[in-house]
């Protein structure tokens, strides 16, 4: 693989690290509850496809995506798997929905109507999710109003209310007060429809971060993403559970000059050398998803050694001083995110470097890198 000289900058995916976490899940959660794993965003950035292939052999059961165009993207290779597209649709969607047999998110009568419609006119009915807002704020209705909502959208024909779903907006937070008010508030709705004889099946809540830390949270189904690619929510989350980094990214030297004192690395001139060193050229940059925020900031490892970052990353290249590594050669490795030599930079790291997330960091590897399947 590393003799391919078109990989020029690679993200490794390591899928016995995606079966891994998923039977780390599998062990927290038990059998009766469904895995639904988030695979939006290119699994993370991971490769939709084998990450989904690998998550669903290793029994995950229900894959979640952002978008219908992420979720037809999906059909065409898992035919008979539920997609649950977890973001609001808008009506143009709903002939895609049904003739793909998707599950869309449903929180407004007018989308439900259309898809009931849509459904009838396909000679079929569809099964929808409902999100309800119990504190995150984004989509969903709220679940102050959300009884006579699902009594309105439960006598339409045509759709059945599978599921129940909300979404946490602080579980990653070791204060979990308000997670449990959100829980608090989503079971009362649960109760009171039941009680109006509207009884749902699959009720589900908790992502990554609320499935390790509130097993009350894990209903009938748990939303896992993050998790999944063996990253923590939060670093509290270590104790808990075992999970293994399934993304390796990594390039190799480009160029190789020595340069000495008074000389200005890369655009702006931010970076002047103070003695005389080696700086490699490495063929990565913000047009692959390295985000430009990391100029002057963070280390890649080469020869197993942390070599700092220098000057402003540009679209397709950095620079690294290698002065202190010995034996340097174009061509070496160089590890931006992964394991070298017994040391390793995590995801978490490098997005803590630049003041963002992880989900961040994973998600915006561009297309210019190559995935490579371990
Ligand atoms: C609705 C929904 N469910 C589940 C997840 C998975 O969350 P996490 O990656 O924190 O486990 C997300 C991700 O943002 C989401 O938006």
């Amino acid at each position: 693989m590393q003799s391919d000289t078109l990989f020029k900058t690679w993200a490794e995916i390591d899928l016995e690290a995606i079966r891994y976490n998923i039977g780390q899940i599998r062990k927290l959660i038990g059998d009766r509850v469904k895995i639904l794993v988030s695979v939006k965003a290119d699994a993370y950035g991971h490769g939709v496809v084998a990450v989904s292939r690998t998550a669903l052999a290793a029994g995950a059961e229900w894959l979640g995506v952002s978008h219908v165009k992420e979720a037809l993207e999906l059909r065409a290779f898992f035919p008979k798997v539920p997609i649950l597209i977890l973001s609001s649709g808008m009506r143009g969607h709903s002939r895609h929905i049904i003739r793909n047999n998707l599950t869309p998110m449903v929180c407004s009568v007018e989308i439900a109507r259309d898809l009931a419609r849509t459904a009838l006119e396909f000679g079929t009915r569809t099964d929808i999710h409902i999100m309800l807002d119990t504190g995150m704020g984004r989509i969903g209705v709220w679940h102050e109003n959300c009884l006579p909502f699902l009594e309105e959208v439960s006598r339409i024909q045509g759709i059945r209310i599978e599921g129940l779903a909300s979404h946490f907006a602080a579980a990653d937070d070791p204060d979990n007060s308000f997670t449990l008010h959100q829980l608090q508030c989503f079971l009362k709705v649960v109760e009171d429809a039941r009680k109006q004889g509207i009884d749902i099946p699959i009720k589900h809540i908790a992502n990554s971060g609320a499935l390790l830390g509130m097993k009350e949270s894990r209903l009938d189904m748990v939303r896992p993403g993050i998790m999944l690619y063996g990253v923590y929510p939060a670093p509290h989350y270590r104790k808990i559970i075992e999970l293994k980094p399934a993304l390796s990214l990594k390039t190799r030297i480009a160029y190789l000059k020595t340069v000495g004192p008074g000389r200005t690395i890369s655009y702006g001139r931010t970076y002047t050398v103070k003695s005389k060193t080696r700086v490699a050229t490495l063929p990565i940059g913000y047009g692959d998803g390295f985000s430009r925020a990391h100029s002057g900031r963070g280390e890649v490892l080469i020869r197993g050694k942390r070599a700092p970052i220098i000057g402003i990353v540009t679209m397709d290249q950095i620079m690294v001083d290698v002065g202190k590594i010995d034996g340097v050669s174009v061509e070496d490795e160089a590890v931006l995110i992964g394991e070298q030599g017994g040391d390793r930079i995590t995801a978490e790291e490098v997005a803590g470097r630049i003041g963002t997330i992880s989900y961040e960091v994973l998600s915006q590897l561009g297309k210019r890198v190559s995935r490579v399947y371990l």
